[in-house]
């Protein structure tokens, strides 16, 4: 039977299930481990189920143990992981792509109707007690023909295109490719950031995040949107300029945010804690009972399935 170390807790039945299929090491304190401690609770291993939290970079790639032959992430996202180096040292990296479109898209239209609707200020007032309903109490920016802008047009940048469609949203986006028409569903293409910056009232941010797309959104790019934009991130913090957005919230060049990612998470940039129009959640993108299932199930049939055949279909590097 292969050795795995799980390095997070998972929901009660997927450990059951990654018990039966391998010999696993459980983390069942949920301890945050250390790069130095991830080293040492591999040894002996044959593979890793890691999670978003782990960091493994090039330096603690290097020091794993030679038996390790495969670092199954139990995300689809992997900027925690240095592919190059997993790569030089011959250990395949594995994501859990679909089985999550649906609920960080769900989290990817919240951040729109919270940003936009005011939910920061409005639960704050209402958990108060006591407010005066007038008619301009929180007047935010109504959706119905409002032009959403979604910067990654992939999986879930799609299905936030349909639901944003369904509410009356006009969508721009804005892709390395342009889509067949019938993943595009009426929506415009932009070649170019700037165009698609430049008609963005909302801008939903969905790419991966990578050497091309890191601090995308910055000091310069913020300039293309238009006056009280709305600027909203599903996918990775690296890609926006906290500073540079926090200068433009504090501008008005940006009406609010929404955000469920961060640069440094959990330690997001403390700027936008002073900004009420600021509409945060702690990475819940793909939180709910049958998501964290799917992928965790997943993350150990990517193992079984790379032991079985010596390959994976999810594997990124
Ligand atoms: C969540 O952020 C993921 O990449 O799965």
């Amino acid at each position: 039977m292969k050795k795995i170390l799980v390095t997070r807790r998972l929901l009660r039945s997927c450990e059951d299930r990654a018990k039966e299929m391998f010999d696993a090491n459980l983390n069942l304190n949920d301890e945050l481990y250390s790069q130095k401690k991830l080293i040492e609770m591999s040894q002996g291993c044959d593979g890793i189920l890691s999670a978003l939290t782990d960091k493994l970079d090039a330096d603690t790639i290097n020091q794993l143990p030679n038996s390790i032959k495969i670092l199954s992430n139990f995300a689809v996202g992997f900027g925690n992981i240095d592919l190059e180096a997993a790569k030089n040292k011959g250990i395949a990296v594995t994501n859990t792509p679909d089985v999550l479109t649906d609920a960080t898209a769900e989290i990817g239209v919240l951040l729109i109707l919270g940003a936009c609707r005011r939910a920061s200020e409005g639960i704050e007032q209402a958990r108060q007690g006591g407010w005066v309903w007038s008619a301009d109490l929180l007047i935010g920016k109504q959706l119905t023909g409002t032009r959403l802008g979604i910067l990654g047009m992939g999986r879930i940048g799609q299905k936030i295109a349909k639901v944003a469609k369904s509410l009356g949203m006009i969508i721009h986006y804005h892709n390395r490719s342009k889509l067949s028409e019938d993943k595009e569903q009426g929506a415009i293409y932009h070649d170019n950031l700037k165009g698609l910056l430049s008609v963005s009232d909302v801008l939903s941010v969905c790419c991966p995040a990578s050497k091309e797309t890191i601090d995308m959104i910055n000091k310069d790019t913020i300039e293309y949107l238009p006056k009280g934009a709305v600027v909203t991130n599903v996918a990775r913090g690296d890609i926006i300029e906290d500073e540079a957005m926090i200068d433009a919230l504090n501008r008005r060049k940006v009406y609010a945010v929404g955000l469920d990612v961060y640069k440094n998470e959990p330690h997001l940039n403390k700027g936008y804690y002073k900004h009420k129009s600021a509409f945060i959640l702690p990475h819940l993108g793909s939180a709910t009972k049958e998501t964290r299932t799917a992928m965790a199930n997943l993350a150990i049939d990517n193992i079984d399935e790379f032991f079985k055949t010596g390959n994976c279909k999810n594997k990124v590097n």
